[in-house]
């Protein structure tokens, strides 16, 4: 009888029958004993496997492993284990899930322990195998679904943040869009009552000159007719009324009136190219006319903080949306202005290269700082302080360049000053 109360035959028909691969090896690794799961899944009855190496039984076992690993059981006389994660399939079954399998091989974790002989060394290991196929199909299921959420998550991030793009540049754009209405219809309002005040200003100026003829006219007759009381009179009311000064003055006045209406004019066709509102679309349009005006728009936030030197070369008519492209210009001149500290030179470069155009905008302030090359061109980012920056003036005109078909980039050289290139090719594909 065992110490348990149960006869050897019964426990032998425990070890027979157990869902379990169990196996008996001498310390040579031969089979000493060997069960039905281990007929079952290996294919051999025990007179097979009996006596034999389990080397020669699975050539596929990993011979240094196993034998080390016997060894040390019998040795050490402890337990050892091996989980399905650090070695899947030490024997080469094959699996038990065949409905669902994509798995081909049954995974398994695996026991060694030493069976003791009494006081004796012990001279026999036992291996027990079980089947960890269905832990093993469970898990990696949800590994895969696992990795199917993260990238699902990362879509959605990257949705997210196309999606906050587009929002700033629809804002940006919209405001665009409604400074330029205004900016044409104040310039349209403008533009007519300029128009005949400028005209009736040259009037006036006709009609100043006969009255002055008129009065010269008058003082020669007065002055011929030798009535000296009337002469005086004359002369009297001449003083009174400052005539030499009127009659040298006026002139100088009505010259003055014509060059401020004149200028008026030049600041309403800016706002009105600038704007572009009667054109929002594809066109060939001169950059340099598109420099200056934008130039002239924003001449007030630029003239106290740089010089502006231009180094146009010869451009060919670029095929954009002139209004757009204005609007990148406006946004990187008002950044190189902003970015001079004190008082510097901004240069408006411009030239051809290849079937394309360039423009670069250089300011001699502090420079982008490596680190931030990069990121000035992600929508809301901004080093200016609230109220001063938006952080959508870069990221809305690289879209911009991009919809063109061209490059928006930036150089820094390390003595400081910020350059940055816009490339545009003078016809679009397509
Ligand atoms: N010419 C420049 N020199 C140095 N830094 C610049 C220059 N232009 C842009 N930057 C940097 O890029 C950032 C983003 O610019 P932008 O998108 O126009 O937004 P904002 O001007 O509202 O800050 C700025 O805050 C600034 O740090
Ligand atoms: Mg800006």
């Amino acid at each position: 009888m065992h110490p348990l109360g149960l006869p050897p035959a019964g426990l032998e028909a425990v070890l027979e029958n157990i869902n379990l691969g169990v196996v008996v090896v001498d310390a040579d690794c031969r089979v000493l004993f060997w069960n039905r799961f281990m007929v079952i899944h290996s294919g051999r009855l025990p007179s097979e496997a009996v006596g034999r190496s389990l080397f020669e039984l699975f050539p596929e076992l990993s011979e240094r492993w196993l034998r080390q690993k016997v060894r040390g059981v019998l040795t050490l006389r402890n337990l050892a284990f091996t989980t399905w994660q650090q070695r899947p399939h030490l024997f080469p079954f094959s699996g038990t899930r065949p409905i669902t399998s994509h798995l081909s091989s049954m995974y398994q974790n695996c026991t060694f322990f030493p069976l003791h002989d009494g006081q004796q060394e012990p001279r026999a290991a036992c291996i027990t195998v079980a089947d960890a196929t269905d832990a093993a199909a469970r898990q990696q299921e949800l590994e895969r679904l696992n990795a199917l959420l993260e990238v699902e998550k990362e879509q959605q991030a990257q949705l997210i943040r196309r999606l906050e793009e587009a929002q700033a540049q629809l804002l940006q754009s919209e405001k665009m869009a409604a400074i330029g209405q205004l900016a044409a219809g104040v310039a349209h309002e403008i533009n007519n009552p300029v128009g005949f005040v400028y005209s009736n200003l040259n009037s006036l100026r006709g009609y100043l000159d006969q009255l002055m003829g008129l009065v010269d006219g008058l003082q020669t007759q007065v002055q011929a007719s030798g009535n000296t009381e009337l002469i005086q009179a004359c002369e009297a009311l001449g003083q009174a009324a400052d005539y030499g000064f009127l009659r040298e003055d006026t002139p100088v006045l009505l010259g003055e009136s014509c060059e401020g209406l004149e200028r008026v004019k030049r600041i309403v066709k800016d706002l009105r190219d600038f704007s572009h509102v009667d054109n929002g679309e594809w066109q060939f349009a001169d950059l340099h006319q598109g420099l200056d005006s934008t130039l002239n728009v924003i001449w007030n936030e630029v003239k106290f903080k740089a010089q502006v030197v231009k180094a146009y070369g010869e451009l060919p008519p670029v095929q954009c949306i002139a209004s757009q492209i204005n609007q990148v210009f406006l946004n990187l001149i008002v950044n190189a202005a902003q970015a001079i500290v004190e008082h510097g030179v901004i240069t408006l470069r411009t030239g051809t290269q290849g079937d394309c155009v360039f423009v670069e905008i250089k300011d001699d302030g502090p420079g982008v700082p490596a680190d931030l090359a990069r990121r000035i061109f992600e929508p809301f980012f901004t080093t200016k302080p609230v109220g001063k920056g938006t952080g959508l003036g870069l990221s809305v005109s690289y879209n911009i360049i991009e919809r063109h078909h061209g490059q928006l980039s930036v150089s820094s050289p390390a003595e400081g000053g910020a350059c940055f290139r816009i490339v545009l090719p003078t016809r679009q594909p397509g």
